[in-house]
């Protein structure tokens, strides 16, 4: 069976307003591993601006699908799945092979895939994939994140951010997170952190030594830069840095003899357990933990299937909270 719908793809790198484009897709029957759903809605991020900057790592030349995570109903499986049709599932999309999530129709990993969790709505089940699964990446894969722990979240009020407070405080840490405005700050309170400091108007080394009691023994890092070389050296001995991305603009600086003489460890983070087993360890305790209400998404700013340009555009810049997109339903 082919099935027809429209969908957003990156035409030309650049202004996503000239460079996003609507185009009719046909859709064949999905293959193993894979399942067709029809979205309701769909998740951004600045992983978003960054495809459609070209500064996207794992993706390569245009024309490609946007949009890496939906929540949508199931139209066909593939050979083998442990989904149905009809069912109502969020999950990761194809996007790595082109077929992205605002789209009507849209292709989902089934391995990075779970039937919606029954507090989550549609706007909560399309934002929660990919962050969820970086937070679980960051404290629990390569953070170690243990109950009575000290962990300083960077980019609260961002997309990874929100889901590292809530993950954090459901296993246990305390949570400080950072942000960039007061605004952000006080979200990022509302979201659940016990301290929430601003990068812009407050001595951030200063507060995160005060919050954290002397020292972080975690730092969730999506940011780089001059903030998180702040937030390295506010680390208590035997600390960890997860570096998870750079959405100043850089990586953050680390100085391999600071890290000899304060016994500090830095892990690179990528949200892919690399085994079946693994990820699916990864999506149980995640689907657990939101079926107990602890990790909901906090929604932001829900755009129409017809803004997903400007949508994009404004990525670079994004007001607290998770961006999604309404597609149907
Ligand atoms: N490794 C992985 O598997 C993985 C998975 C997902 C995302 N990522 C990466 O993680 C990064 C963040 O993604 P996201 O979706 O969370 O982005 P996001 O929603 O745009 O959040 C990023 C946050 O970074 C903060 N920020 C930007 N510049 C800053 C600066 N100079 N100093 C301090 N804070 C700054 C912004 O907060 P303020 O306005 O409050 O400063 C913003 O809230 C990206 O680089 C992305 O590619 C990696």
């Amino acid at each position: 069976m082919v099935t027809e719908g429209l969908a957003w793809r990156l035409t030309a790198f650049g202004d996503p307003r000239t460079g996003v484009r609507q185009e009719k897709l046909r859709y064949a029957d999905p293959m193993a591993g894979e399942v067709l759903v029809r979205a309701r809605t769909a998740g951004a991020g600045y992983p978003d601006a960054m495809m459609a900057a070209g500064a996207f790592p794992l993706l390569g030349e245009p024309p490609f699908g946007l949009g890496e995570e939906v929540c949508g109903d199931v139209v066909a499986v593939g050979p083998g799945s442990r989904f149905t049709v009809g069912d109502r599932i969020l999950g990761i999309t194809a996007f790595l092979r082109g077929w992205g999530g605002y789209a009507e129709y849209a292709y989902v990993r089934e391995g990075s895939a779970i039937p919606v969790p029954a507090p989550l709505t549609d706007e909560e089940a399309g934002g929660f994939p990919i962050a969820y699964r970086t937070a679980y990446a960051g404290l629990v894969e390569r953070g170690g994140l243990t109950a009575g722990e000290q962990l300083v979240v960077l980019g609260g009020a961002g997309s990874s951010g929100v889901a590292a407070i809530q993950l954090g405080k459901a296993l246990g840490a305390t949570v400080t997170a950072v942000a960039g405005s007061p605004e952000k700050v006080a979200f990022c309170r509302s979201i659940g952190a016990d301290h929430a400091v601003s990068h812009r108007d407050q001595d951030l080394a200063k507060e995160l030594r005060g919050a954290t009691g002397g020292g972080a023994d975690l730092v969730f890092d999506v940011v780089g830069g001059e903030t998180a070389g702040t937030a390295v050296r506010a680390l208590a001995r035997h600390g960890r840095i997860a570096i998870v991305g750079f959405a100043s603009g850089a990586p953050v600086a680390l100085d391999p003899v600071d890290m000899l003489l304060r016994n500090y460890t830095a892990v690179g983070v990528l949200a892919d357990a690399h085994s079946p087993a693994g990820e699916e360890a990864a999506w149980g305790r995640l689907a657990e933990l939101a079926e107990q209400g602890l990790l909901r998404t906090p929604v932001g700013k829900v755009w129409s299937f017809d803004q997903v340009p400007d949508m994009i555009a404004e990525q670079t810049t994004p007001p607290p909270g998770k961006i999604v997109v309404k597609i149907a339903g």
